[in-house]
């Protein structure tokens, strides 16, 4: 009861502080990345300081979610979209059940220019539209913070996002990141391949080549026994779903993450060439939760796989429709940002059922 209100409390906070810093640092000019780093500098803080107790909410023991051969401690995990361990820290305090490192790429890359992520309005409800373009220290920097005890403590799974712009780019990063991760005593991680990348000009995806797709998932199924996760887009339709869930049902230990953020003109959503720097770029938040939903029964109606429903999932009511129909574990990012304290509250009404 007491730690329901005080999540209550710390959502009510959260989201007036947030409104606050976004009108005060991203308004002008409009760059909502002014705001995020000012926001992560904050946590930051606020997570070596001794006011990170005040964020520590303990997972209900009803909710695990076994899914191969990993136990998820809550079926909600983050999405990957962020590698500071501040954030991924305090997300596994507040009880998520997993976590994703952001994309990792072979070579360091800035991204685009920005302004490259911005607040916008989808549909009547408040989504972020990004055009990062994979910004990545590069798989050299990223292996020393793999083994980050921080995190590791909480021994819940850890998902390492994997990206390419071509097929040995995917392998070679692959390669690296499981000759390091073999040396850490830790058995809980998994992969993720993502093959979409809406962050180009024209949203074509980095990877649409599924004959190579699968080769290169039976390459890493050969190397690795972890559990491997293919992310889809959700600009994907629903035949080319269905034919990477073809892959993936022969190949053991995988499963599909539906999906990545959505592909829209930037025009569309009211910004402009000032206001960013790409013609287009990744939708998320909760106008791409209907098409979540609609991939998670065509999956599981037709394979027998687990799916992680990502996508626009805000509320408890979300969470529960996705895993009725069939999703194992449901990814979040939006939520994550705009108000985490809803994970505590939706781990308890879970409980509940
Ligand atoms: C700022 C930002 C960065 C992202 N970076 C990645 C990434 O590196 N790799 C990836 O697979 N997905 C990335 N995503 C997509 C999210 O993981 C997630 O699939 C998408 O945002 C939909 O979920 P949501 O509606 O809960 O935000 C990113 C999303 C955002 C908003």
């Amino acid at each position: 009861m007491f730690n329901k209100l005080r999540a209550r409390m710390l959502s009510l906070q959260f989201r007036a502080i947030r409104r606050a810093v976004i009108i005060l640092i991203a308004k002008i000019p409009k760059d909502l990345e002014r705001a995020i780093i000012f926001g992560d500098a904050l946590n930051h803080f606020l997570m070596m300081s001794p006011f990170r107790q005040l964020f520590k909410f303990s997972i209900p023991k009803n909710i695990k979610v076994k899914v191969h051969d990993l136990t998820f401690d809550s079926p909600l995990i983050s999405a990957s979209f962020k590698d500071d361990v501040s954030s991924l820290f305090q997300w596994q305090l507040i009880g998520i059940g997993g976590i994703t490192y952001k994309t990792v790429l072979r070579i360091p890359s800035e991204g685009n220019l920005r302004p490259r992520i911005q607040e916008v309005k989808h549909g009547g409800n408040y989504a972020i539209l990004n055009s990062l373009g994979l910004p990545t220290k590069g798989v050299i920097r990223f292996l020393p913070k793999i083994n980050n005890k921080k995190l590791i403590r909480f021994n819940r799974p850890i998902g390492i996002s994997i990206g390419g712009n071509s097929f040995e780019e995917y392998l070679s990063v692959f390669s690296e990141i499981d000759d390091h991760i073999n040396t850490i005593d830790f058995s809980k991680f998994f992969y993720e391949i993502n093959i979409s990348c809406p962050n180009t000009d024209d949203g074509k995806c980095l990877s649409d080549d599924l004959e190579s797709l699968k080769k290169l998932i039976i390459k890493f199924r050969n190397i690795s026994s972890r559990m491997i996760v293919v992310k889809v887009s959700p600009d994907s339709n629903n035949e080319e779903v269905l034919k990477v869930c073809a892959i993936l049902s022969n190949i053991p230990k995988t499963a599909i993450n539906i999906g990545n953020t959505k592909y829209v003109k930037a025009s569309d959503v009211g910004l402009s060439s000032k206001t960013f720097s790409k013609k287009g770029g990744g939708l998320s938040g909760k106008s791409l939760y209907s098409n979540t939903l609609k991939m998670v029964k065509l999956i599981a109606s037709n394979y027998d796989l687990p799916i992680i429903a990502t996508g626009g999932v805000s509320s408890y009511d979300n969470v529960k429709e996705l895993i009725d129909n069939g999703a194992s574990l449901t990814g979040m990012a939006t939520l994550l940002v705009s108000d985490p304290f809803q994970i505590p509250l939706i781990n308890y009404r879970l409980s509940n059922d």
